[in-house]
């Protein structure tokens, strides 16, 4: 078993830098610095597996075998092709290279993964007299290059497929939530898995499926069969093997309920389907009706919705929808924590309650808000005086 410990960094979405950072320090990581978008840490291979198959809000886990400065094309062609490639991977195995460019100094990926590519296929052949093949699709090495104006960073991804691909969601309505996030915006919320959890506009379920995996600590690599370090030289299987059954030993039950409603009925049975896939069909509770109508369970609860932004979903009028949510949790969810992300900022307001907390996240390209509603539980005259007690604060 390797020991020795190397730097790695995780990538994920903006906004949920601090939420990885705690996942990680959780399962081990140290020396943790907060990037953008990213964090890096100090691991050995077992933390990196761990990493791979147990942080729910992590996209990928890098391992950087080198980093430069690159002011042109020639420059980075020169600096790729001063790392010992034969020493990742040869001339039968196939590759396949990410590259993440911002900043202005380079401005086409593509282009640049081609020039990177083509060191890398000049080494080997000057060397070998062969070449290794690309395969965009399924590679045995994927490599990731990352270029900020003209630092340039290469690294090794142990991940292989993004991580947001769990293994469980296989058919999608329209604008499905990524994983990740899903995952991430219920451990923002604070959430402690400890009462009942309502997404009363579920569409594919990705919320409910990540909550209940959350609270019954189902690790979110526990579909996924494959990570890109299975096929590095240095694969220890008996390790990796350990990992994940040191984490599936944990699996446990819920004593609470989760529910996914929404009022489609297409979406209701994409979720159905994929709550099957995810062997949670007796954990979620599956309902096919307009949140106006849903009666959730008792309080205490929490609810965490994802509803439609204009941007994304067509609606014909989103202030009615958003004004409508407004009156659903004003009248059914009494005693409630009320989670809602939204890029719609200006409709967001219509739901005519003032938030108790606000984050900025990122949904994809879009900026989002994500806002929680207190729903308080007692009489008007209480509401009114706690009211006045919260703008006095
Ligand atoms: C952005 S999608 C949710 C995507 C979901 N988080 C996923 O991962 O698939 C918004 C969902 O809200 C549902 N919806 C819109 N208005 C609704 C309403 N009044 N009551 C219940 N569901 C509603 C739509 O049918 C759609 O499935």
């Amino acid at each position: 078993m390797e020991t020795s410990v190397f730097r790695l960094v995780a990538k994920t979405t903006a906004g949920l830098e601090e939420i990885l950072a705690e996942e990680l320090r959780q399962l081990g990581a140290e020396n943790i610095e907060l990037l953008t978008r990213a964090v890096s840490f100090d691991a050995n291979q077992k933390i990196m597996y761990r990493a791979n198959y147990e942080a729910r809000t992590a996209l990928r886990i890098l391992k950087p075998i080198a980093s430069f400065k690159a002011a042109n094309e020639d420059k980075l062609y020169d600096e790729v092709s001063k790392i010992h490639w034969h020493s990742y991977f040869n001339v039968e195995k196939t590759f396949a290279i990410d590259a993440v460019v911002g900043g202005g100094r380079f401005t086409h990926s593509q282009f640049i993964s081609y020039k990177a590519k083509d060191a890398i296929v000049d080494q080997f052949r000057d060397r070998f007299g062969e070449r290794p093949s690309v395969d965009t699709n399924d590679p045995d090495l994927r490599i990731n290059l990352h270029i900020f104006d003209d630092q340039c960073s290469l690294s090794l991804d142990s991940s292989g497929d993004s991580l947001h691909k769990r293994g469980y969601r296989f058919v999608v309505d329209k604008a499905p939530i990524n994983e990740v996030l899903a995952a991430g915006l219920i451990m923002l919320s604070g959430w402690k898995a400890d009462m009942n959890f309502v997404d009363s506009m579920c569409g594919s379920a990705t919320i409910p499926i990540e909550a209940a995996m959350i609270a019954m600590k189902i690790p979110p690599g526990y579909f996924r069969k494959t990570y890109g370090f299975m096929k590095w030289a240095d694969y220890d299987q008996q390790l990796w093997e350990e990992v994940m059954h040191e984490a599936d030993a944990k699996i446990s039950t819920i004593g609470f309920d989760i529910i996914g409603s929404d009022r489609s009925a297409k979406a209701v049975e994409i979720a159905r389907q994929n709550l099957e896939k995810a062997d949670l069909l007796k954990e979620i509770q599956l309902f096919k009706k307009p949140m106006e109508e849903l009666l959730p369970p008792e309080a205490p609860g929490w609810l965490l919705i994802n509803p439609p932004y204009g941007e994304r979903l067509e609606e014909l009028d989103l202030k009615a929808l958003y004004s409508s949510i407004g009156d659903s949790l004003k009248r059914n969810f009494k005693g409630y924590k009320a989670w809602v992300i939204s890029s719609d900022f200006f409709t967001l307001k219509h739901i005519g309650l003032k938030p108790s907390k606000k984050y900025t996240v990122y949904n994809g390209p879009l900026e989002c808000r994500f806002v929680c509603f207190d729903i308080f539980a007692g009489s008007m005259k209480e509401k009114k005086t706690r009211e006045a007690e919260q703008q006095r604060e």
